[in-house]
């Protein structure tokens, strides 16, 4: 059976499904968001894509785009990040507090909110805020063979901006530790901008795929980081891509991946395939629970898991 006609077949079994979680309701913009909608895109290390169902359809990334927050700050700065954030699954919500209090400041790892915070003010001290912002455009656009509607949703960033008391918390309390450098609003902004950048599931799967191959871009033979920072960025994944529920997710699918409140998912699998699916009902951890169970059954039907 081909990959395409794998991937119909998922697509035809979740179309009626009525039980398809929450859409994320905290901003006006992602709580709009259909929640019938699904699509899911394959690259494969020869750069081969599958898509169906929305997969050409943009939608906000969200914590997917800490994979490329992450990314510049290690090229940026390299091993010394890890004297700000170190590299542990935190067993506690996205957006949790409470681990910060008794290991002085220090998030347990860069996808919950806390460490993606402080990624973001190692970015801002490394190139301020405009540019960082302008740097993440520039490594994720020439990343896909159509960059159209990558964008970062200004809507989306001042709406977090106006709810986001929990990341200024965050921040502040950090910085009561010394482990924020920069004017909380400035860390912020980025963040925010950061988590509203949009693209499609193809085009998420495209850029992604660097991770697949340990840095290159299959589509445009580019080099994207290097090989150690694409590898470290994928074991962080698979321990803690979705929080709370990381576990349950290499398990169930087997594979390193990222969520994000929007509905997404980016999972990889090494040397094989980068995939992108959204499904924008989100299970209680705050990841796509739909999302989630088509990866899974993508991988009982290929074999993918890297277990
Ligand atoms: O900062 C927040 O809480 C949101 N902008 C992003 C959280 C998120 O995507 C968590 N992922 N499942």
């Amino acid at each position: 059976m081909t990959l395409t006609a794998i991937l119909e077949d998922i697509a035809d079994e979740f179309r009626d499904v009525s039980e398809r979680g929450v859409v994320a309701n905290y901003i006006p913009p992602l709580a709009c968001v259909d929640p019938t909608k699904f699509g899911m895109a394959v690259v494969e290390a020869d750069g081969q894509i599958h898509t169906v169902g929305d997969a050409d359809e943009a939608f906000s990334i969200q914590s997917i785009s800490k994979i490329f927050g992450l990314t510049l700050a290690l090229d940026a700065i390299g091993d010394a990040l890890w004297t700000r954030v170190r590299q542990e699954p935190s067993g506690s919500a996205f957006n949790s507090i409470v681990q910060l209090e008794s290991e002085y400041g220090i998030p347990r790892n860069p996808f919950i909110n806390a460490g993606a915070l402080v990624v973001s003010d190692v970015l801002v001290s490394h190139y301020g805020v405009q540019e960082a912002q302008q740097k993440i455009l520039d490594l994720v656009r020439p990343l896909t063979r159509d960059a159209k509607n990558i964008v970062i949703d200004r809507n989306v960033a001042l709406q977090e901006k106006e709810t986001g008391f929990r990341n200024a918390a965050l921040v502040n309390y950090m910085r009561t530790y010394n482990n924020i450098e920069n004017p909380i609003e400035k860390t912020l902004e980025l963040y925010f901008h950061q988590c509203a950048l949009t693209m499609s599931c193809h085009q998420l799967a495209e850029v992604g795929a660097y991770l697949m191959t340990g840095s290159w871009n299959p589509i445009t033979g580019r080099q994207v980081t290097s090989t150690l920072h694409a590898r470290t960025i994928m074991a962080l994944m698979m321990m803690c891509g979705h929080y709370d529920a990381s576990g349950s997710f290499a398990i169930r699918v087997g594979l390193p991946g990222k969520s994000g409140v929007g509905g997404g998912i980016l999972a990889i699998a090494p040397g094989v395939a980068s995939v992108a699916v959204w499904s924008p009902g989100l299970n209680e951890y705050g990841n796509s629970l739909l999302g989630t169970r088509a990866l899974e059954r993508l991988v009982q039907r290929t074999g993918w898991s890297v277990f």
